[in-house]
């Protein structure tokens, strides 16, 4: 009788595991998706549909260490926008980004989760709590 209930609760916390897994992938394609809009309507136009970016103009967000690097950072130039030089690949870029601190902490998430999985980036995804407590210390 013990054995049996060892087994069930075995199987119980097994079953558990596997759908709390597929939600997290499902969760990881829902932000990638909205991310993808996010991305064609507010950065697209500068970094490109490749992530290449513009030569010397607005650098490629394609395997950046600002991009691969600290999430806390990276929500900080979206939150923020950048205004430093800065060499990518052998190319300077001196255009400052513009903050983007309208978007919403979802937004940004998904955006940012997006890029990080895009352009050949594998990097882990950006919560929406991530987001807030950057832009909490921000203020
Ligand atoms: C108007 C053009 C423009 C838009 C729109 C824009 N960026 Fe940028 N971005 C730049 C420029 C220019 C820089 C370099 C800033 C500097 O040198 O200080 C930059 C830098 C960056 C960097 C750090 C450097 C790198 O290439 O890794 C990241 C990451 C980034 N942008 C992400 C985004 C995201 C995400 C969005 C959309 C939410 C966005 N940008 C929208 C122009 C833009």
């Amino acid at each position: 009788m013990k054995k049996w209930m060892v087994l069930c609760l075995l199987l119980v916390s097994g079953m558990g595991m596997v759908v709390s897994s597929q939600t997290d992938r499902s969760g990881l394609k829902a932000s990638m998706t909205r991310g993808k809009q996010v991305y064609d309507r507010y950065c697209l136009t500068c970094h490109q549909a490749d992530g290449g970016g513009v030569p010397r103009m607005n650098p490629p967000i394609a395997n950046t260490e600002y991009v691969l690097g600290s999430k806390q950072r990276l929500i900080g130039i979206v939150l923020n926008g950048l205004n430093v030089p800065l060499e990518i690949n052998g190319e300077e870029y001196e255009n400052p980004m513009a903050s983007h601190a309208f978007l919403k902490d979802q937004q940004i998430a998904d955006v940012l989760t997006y890029i990080r999985n895009s352009f050949g980036n594998k990097a882990s995804a950006v919560t929406v709590a991530e987001v807030k407590s950057v832009r909490a210390k921000n203020k």
